[in-house]
């Protein structure tokens, strides 16, 4: 046996044991991604980097094998920035979308081609379902929203951008006309209560999302009504009937509503006392009273940019109250955010700010990869839609336009997880040219992006052991090196038994299924 150290622990193990090994059986987690106890290590990607402290080395603890005496640290400062640096240069030869331009640029971030691709199939509850994770009032915002994100669709180099709001608006408007509304699942009641002063679009998410959670949202509207600024905007465009009919569907979850109540700085003193966590969505501060007491800075309330908290330890503010906007949607996904925020402040008296997550992006697409992007959608001229919206067969063909510009695998990608972990600079390296983007699709199986790839060889080692009659290898080399299917064969032929274990093994998305909505639990 071995007697070795590692963080300050005196460990045992077999000789021919790799460190990486050593600490797992101790319980100390070292990342891994071109390492897999099925395939072996071919020390490509050096996320696993460790240091040996008596000669200050650092190296790759999946593919070194324990010796006597050794003492190592696994997460020191510098082993630490070495695996950001290691993961940086991966990601310099990195081209691919975590999220979809779309999703990056809407302000509450909404899955748009996840929304898409269930409406395509013409599964339109399942996609209010998704569309309601991040967006508490789609029929409002698809009729009054200027749409950033149909600003920023890729479709729009090709042709026109994908009609993302009146699609939304479509999901909305059919779950408001159906005899059976969607109904979130309510989780069991916290025994909390959070008041919320102003019922305009910020007050309107934040009660939908903390009610969702199981604390009771008690709104406070100083009008005879609830809506704020919704009931400014023109009646030609936004009809009160779908201001009402959305409002009525947030109140039915239990939200409690009192209108007709003008919050003054006395009656907030002893709400700071009645209530475990208030939210200021009042609009522009400009009554008298509000901001009460608030620091404020010359557009609005100060709270932080992440929490939304204010000088005050349990008041948040959001919306118009910290700056004026006119784009709703942006009031709406602050409403969630801060939703999110308070109910762990209330679970667990941790005050953290909303995640802002690793997003891998590369921008616009060059002419000769609008073939590759097209090959997952209809080429199908934007539909137009009548002032009543999409019909279901015009709302499906918008819907088959879009190229789903995402990332299959955005929820278990281990260079994103790693690079959102060790705040990775995806630009550090990057070089002035990219990579081409191809995408190889088998519609029943699976998906392969080369440019996505960081080369680690697991998919061959496992198409080897696994005894695939093409399977996977190395083509080229040095850096032109490519994995692909011997004799030019197609993806499926390569991956005939074993896309599904080669899908999740890859570490990134450069392998992946077709179909991944099962993996976000609808
Ligand atoms: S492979 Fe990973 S890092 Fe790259 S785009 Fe997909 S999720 Fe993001
Ligand atoms: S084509 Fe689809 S996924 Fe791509 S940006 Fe447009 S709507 Fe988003
Ligand atoms: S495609 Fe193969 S070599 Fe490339 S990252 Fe995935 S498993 Fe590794
Ligand atoms: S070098 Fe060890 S996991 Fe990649």
């Amino acid at each position: 046996m071995i007697n070795l150290t590692i963080d300050n622990r005196q460990i045992e193990a077999q000789e021919g044991t790799s460190v990486w090994q050593a600490a797992k059986s101790a319980g100390i987690d070292i990342p891994v991604m071109c390492y897999m106890e099925e395939t072996g290590h071919i020390a490509s990607c050096m996320v696993c980097l460790v240091k040996n402290t008596k000669n200050g080395q650092l190296f790759a603890s999946c593919s070194t094998p324990v010796s006597e005496g050794q003492i190592i640290v696994t997460n020191d400062e510098e082993v630490t920035e070495s695996r950001k640096t290691a993961l940086e240069l991966l990601l310099s030869e990195h081209v691919g979308d975590c999220e979809a331009p779309c999703q990056s640029v809407c302000p509450a971030h909404m899955n748009i081609p996840l929304m898409n691709r269930l409406i395509a199939k013409g599964d339109f509850a399942k996609s209010l379902e998704v569309v309601k994770r991040d967006i508490a009032l789609p029929s409002i915002l698809g009729l009054i929203c200027p749409a950033p994100c149909e600003a920023a669709c890729r479709r729009k180099q090709v042709d026109d951008a994908v009609s993302i709001c009146t699609l939304k608006r479509f999901v909305g408007d059919e779950d408001l006309n159906s005899v059976q509304p969607y109904r979130p699942k309510i989780s069991d009641p916290s025994g909390k209560t959070v008041a919320i002063i102003g019922s305009g679009p910020a007050g309107l998410a934040a009660a939908y999302y903390l009610q969702i959670k199981g604390h009771q949202a008690i709104l406070f509207e100083q009008a005879d009504r609830p809506g704020g600024t919704l009931l400014q905007i023109d009646k030609e465009i936004l009809p009160d009937d779908t201001i009402k009919l959305e409002i009525d569907e947030i109140l039915s979850l239990g939200v409690q509503i009192h209108v007709n109540e003008t919050i003054d700085k006395e009656r907030f003193a002893n709400f700071l006392k009645e209530f475990d966590a208030i939210v200021v969505a009042t609009g522009t501060p400009s009554t008298d009273g509000i901001p009460y007491g608030l620091a404020t800075n010359n557009v609005g309330i100060v709270a932080d940019k992440f929490s939304y908290q204010t000088s005050i330890r349990h008041v948040f503010a959001v919306g118009n109250a910290l700056r004026t906007s006119k784009m709703a949607v942006r009031s709406v996904g602050q409403g969630k955010e801060v939703a999110a925020v308070i109910d762990r402040y209330l679970n667990s008296g941790e005050m953290k700010g909303y995640p802002a997550r690793f997003n891998s992006k590369f921008g616009k697409l060059m002419t000769e990869e609008f073939i590759h992007y097209l090959k997952d959608s209809e080429t199908f001229p934007r539909q137009s839609a009548g002032k009543e919206g999409f019909t279901i067969d015009s709302a499906m063909m918008e819907a088959r336009r879009c190229m789903h510009c995402d990332c299959r695998k955005p929820e278990s990608c281990l260079l994103r997880e790693y690079s959102n972990h060790y705040l990775a600079d995806q630009k550090r390296f990057k070089g002035e040219e990219r990579k081409t983007v191809e995408k190889l699709i088998h519609r029943e199986g699976i998906v392969y992006e080369p440019s996505k790839c960081i080369k680690c060889g697991i998919c061959v080692q496992l198409t080897s052991n696994h005894r695939e009659e093409f399977g996977l290898t190395f083509i080229g080399r040095g850096f032109e090196v490519k994995i692909g299917v011997p004799f030019n064969e197609k993806i499926e032929q390569g991956l005939k038994n074993t896309s599904l274990d080669v899908a999740k093994a890859c570490p990134t998305g450069a392998l992946a299924m077709f179909n991944e909505e099962q993996q976000l639990n609808l």
